[in-house]
């Protein structure tokens, strides 16, 4: 029988979000229900409340999330009720070109529950990312579930949902960062942090952090970068060029999502250097660059859709390595909230005053 669940909408562009009353249905065919247990708040659903996705209002926000699966669709062979995982907006197909390929971390062709939830007045909601966790309980696809080892706090392991995940693999999959390379991080909120600590997992000797919030600055330092820049005080292309010898650094990850830092990004690196660009966009930005420093620079300019991650490889081995005591990634939760209290901490995140704050249901 559907469920009546508690959970947080965003009714309209740049309208407050509130908690109402969803309706889950039952799983389906390839679908699960996950009773939720905690929920980070990312910048991205503060992008879909501003309308920066696109405007399929009402949205169901929250996707950086870990729960129990409480029930199964008829043919669902991957989990079972009572399993223990991290939600993820990447179930891969296995089919499409990228899959057939075997690069199934770019999979083309991801999925997500084919039943929707719904208001009480059947109004359909669009789950965020195709998740919807600041819910008490959430349909998604079964292949959005991936199974970790339930002695971690929720707290925690949801972070690898999103933000923290697209942070370290933005550093270890998609930049390639390798022992001994030099790294810079431009804007270290939760997502830039997170590429810090991918590149020190990965042996970076130099990591420099960028970013125009020296509070944002101390952070990253606790959380393994070996030099700072405020960029509101100094040029942050000179500021990486000097701690580099000179040259630029190795790989320059960009965490905020805008032109001006990208082109810092763009210079900031050495000939032949890697970009990976993790921060996302909004659809009015462009960016003008030089064609021939294009050419004359070399190396190569990456995005990274969600740390290039494949959720199956990636979450049972960080959710180990964090186990061992070799990933803090509770340094990532500044606070934890009620499902009433997101739009509080959407004014936090905007002032820089918490890296993340997870709702814990
Ligand atoms: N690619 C992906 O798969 C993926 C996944 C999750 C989030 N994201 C995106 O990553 C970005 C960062 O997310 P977050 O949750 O860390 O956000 P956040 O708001 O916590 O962090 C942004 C940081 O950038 C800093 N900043 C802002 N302007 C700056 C500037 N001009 N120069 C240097 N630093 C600046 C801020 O002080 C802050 O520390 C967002 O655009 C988000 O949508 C991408
Ligand atoms: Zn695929
Ligand atoms: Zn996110």
């Amino acid at each position: 029988m559907a469920q009546e669940v508690r959970a947080v909408i965003a009714p309209g562009k740049g309208a407050p979000v509130r908690v109402d009353t969803v309706v889950v249905p039952d799983p389906g065919p390839g679908e699960a229900v996950v009773r939720v247990q905690a929920c980070g708040v990312c910048h991205t659903d503060l992008h879909y409340r501003e309308g920066a996705i696109n405007d399929d209002f009402p949205f169901l926000l929250g996707h950086e999330a870990a729960g129990v699966v409480e029930a199964v669709g008829p043919d669902v062979t991957e989990v079972a009720p009572g399993d223990f995982v991290i939600l993820n907006w990447r179930a891969v197909c296995g089919r499409c070109r990228a899959c057939l390929r075997g690069r199934p971390w770019y999979c083309f062709d991801t999925h997500n529950a084919t039943q929707k939830m719904t208001l009480k007045d059947g109004t359909e909601l669009s789950p965020a990312l195709g998740i919807g966790a600041f819910a008490e309980k959430t349909l998604v696809a079964a292949g959005q579930c991936t199974k970790v080892d339930p002695s971690v706090s929720a707290s925690v392991a949801g972070l690898l949902g999103c933000g923290v995940m697209a942070g370290i693999g933005a550093a270890i999959n998609t930049g390639g960062v390798g022992r001994g390379d030099s790294v810079a991080v431009i804007g270290c909120g939760g997502v830039g942090d997170a590429a810090v600590v991918g590149s020190r997992l990965a042996g970076a000797a130099r990591i420099i952090a960028v970013d125009i919030d020296d509070r944002k600055l101390a952070t990253a330092s606790a959380m393994g970068a070996t030099h700072t820049v405020n960029s509101r005080d100094r040029d942050p292309v000179e500021a990486i060029r000097e701690l580099t010898g000179g040259h630029g650094a190795d790989v320059v990850i960009e965490a905020v999502g805008r032109p001006e830092t990208y082109k810092q990004a763009f210079y900031a690196r050495d000939l032949a250097g890697t970009v990976v660009l993790v921060g996302v966009p909004s659809p009015e930005m462009t960016l003008e660059l030089p064609l021939l420093d294009v050419f004359g620079r070399g190396g190569s300019l990456k995005s990274s859709w969600y740390g290039d991650c494949l959720p199956s490889r990636d979450f049972p081995m960080l959710i180990d390595l964090h186990l061992q005591g070799r990933l803090d990634l509770g340094a990532f939760v500044t606070e934890t909230i009620a499902l009433d209290e997101v739009e509080a901490a959407f004014a936090r995140m905007s002032e820089g005053d918490v890296l993340r704050s997870v709702v814990v249901m």
